[in-house]
């Protein structure tokens, strides 16, 4: 496990390209195996759970080449996929895990898959119950813990009401919707990211949206129809160039560009919310690429208010908390997460680990069983120490950033753990900061 020191820093300056956005990797990697014939994806992420999913298509039989942030798959149509003979291994990738059971619930034959330490403690049920309602045979250890073992087959459409949000599950059950007889529709309680649909559309999958309810249509008997191959650039990804744009709006005399990034709407609530707790971002270019919106950003050094982050923004938002709960000790009025209970079953358990280690820095925090309040300025500087993000690379990240603007250096302990979603963090991090 390598430690990485963090000095605090003058301030960020520079242009920046994020990698591509992990969670369109994965859905334009998936849906181009089941495609009839070659797609090409550039800029793909860099992610280690990118690689996860295209480690585990390989093992499925697709034929995959990677040359530097270029993907081609052959996808042999939607029966092309071939039984494993080891269990497929998703890793530390949620996203791999739960997409990739949507697939497997399709088809013809014997599935296992399996993940890290951390994977196989994070819930499944939620993916599990609704492949079952539509025919698959699924286990689960303890009824809701990876290894999944997945029997698929022919599957039934199903109406399905989401008790709770999340981009995932939808995902899980439009994939699965695929290989079903008829239309499977899925209604959630929030708006969740909508990668998923707008592939599917991109890919020639008949796929409907109203309001909060998606529809896909299957393929037909025997699957009749195909989805077609395409070439596809994906968008920077927001959610890794979050942590650069917050480190510029800590930093004093900071100028940053970021290019090409991802700004599909139900993506940039922690934009929203930090523009309205005074951040200064401009949007500096706008367009429209393939059904997903890219953008430049210009951030600047802005003094921030703090606030609440409660009830529907939770949910849009979810991966930027843990550096919003990071960036609470520099605001005005702090930062009070409400309504946030699913950060426990992430990669880590997020809650507890913002609020041991923002206490290690010295900051006051009160946890509660569904977030936390971090105390703003008044409660005294932050100063270095050393951190344990629990093999989480968002906290590995969101704490490399307050470490930034802290007093005296700060170690992040298994800092490679950023790999997971950004490996190229730490060389960004030192090409644009200034001491
Ligand atoms: C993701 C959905 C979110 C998010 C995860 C990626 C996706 O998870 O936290 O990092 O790509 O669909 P949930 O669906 O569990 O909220």
């Amino acid at each position: 496990m390598s430690k990485r020191t963090i000095h605090p820093a003058r301030s960020l300056n520079g242009g920046l390209e994020p990698p591509g956005d992990k969670s369109i990797s994965h859905r334009y990697a998936m849906l181009a195996a089941l495609a009839d014939g070659p797609s090409e994806l550039r800029h793909f992420s860099s992610a280690a759970d990118c690689r996860s999913t295209l480690g585990c298509l390989r093992a499925l039989g697709v034929e995959v080449k990677t040359e530097k942030d270029r993907v081609g798959i052959l996808g042999r149509g939607p029966g092309g996929l071939r039984s494993s003979r080891r269990a497929l291994d998703a890793e530390n990738s949620g996203t791999t895990m739960r997409l990739l059971a949507g697939i497997l619930a399709g088809q013809p034959f014997f599935s296992r898959i399996t993940g890290d330490a951390s994977l196989r403690r994070r819930p499944m049920r939620r993916v599990v119950e609704p492949l079952r309602r539509m025919g698959a045979q699924i286990s689960a250890r303890d009824e809701e813990f990876a290894p999944l073992e997945i029997r698929g087959g022919k599957l039934q459409p199903i109406d399905y009401s989401m008790p709770a949000p999340s981009a995932q599950v939808k995902s899980a059950v439009l994939l699965a919707g695929l290989f079903a007889d008829g239309v499977t529709s899925v209604v959630e309680p929030v708006r969740t990211r909508d990668h998923t649909e707008i592939a599917l559309a991109e890919f020639g999958a008949k796929v409907e949206t109203e309001g909060l309810a998606v529809r896909v249509h299957g393929l037909g008997a025997g699957q009749a129809r195909c989805l077609e191959p395409i070439t596809f650039d994906v968008p920077g990804d927001l959610s890794s160039a979050m942590f650069f744009l917050c480190a510029g709006l800590l930093l004093p005399d900071s100028n940053l560009l970021m290019h090409r990034v991802g700004m599909n709407p139900t993506r940039t609530a922690a934009l929203d919310a930090l523009s309205s707790m005074g951040a200064e971002l401009k949007i500096v270019s706008l367009g429209c690429a393939q059904g997903e919106i890219v953008g430049d950003i210009a951030v600047r050094s802005s003094r921030l208010a703090g606030g609440v982050i409660e009830g529907r923004q939770v949910a849009q938002m979810i991966d930027e908390l843990p550096l919003l709960a990071a960036l609470g000790p520099f605001t005005e009025q702090g930062i009070e997460i409400r309504d946030a209970r699913e950060l426990r079953v992430k990669e880590s358990d997020r809650i507890a680990a913002m609020a041991e280690n923002l206490r290690r820095m010295g900051a006051r925090v009160e946890e509660r069983p569904d977030g936390l309040r971090v105390e703003g300025r008044a409660a005294g500087s932050l100063r270095g120490a050393e951190i344990d993000p629990r093999g989480d690379h968002r906290i590995a990240m969101a704490f490399s950033v307050a470490a930034l603007a802290a007093e005296g250096p700060t170690v992040i302990r298994g800092a490679e753990c950023a790999g997971v979603s950004y490996p190229e963090f730490f060389p960004e991090l030192d090409r644009l900061v200034e001491r």
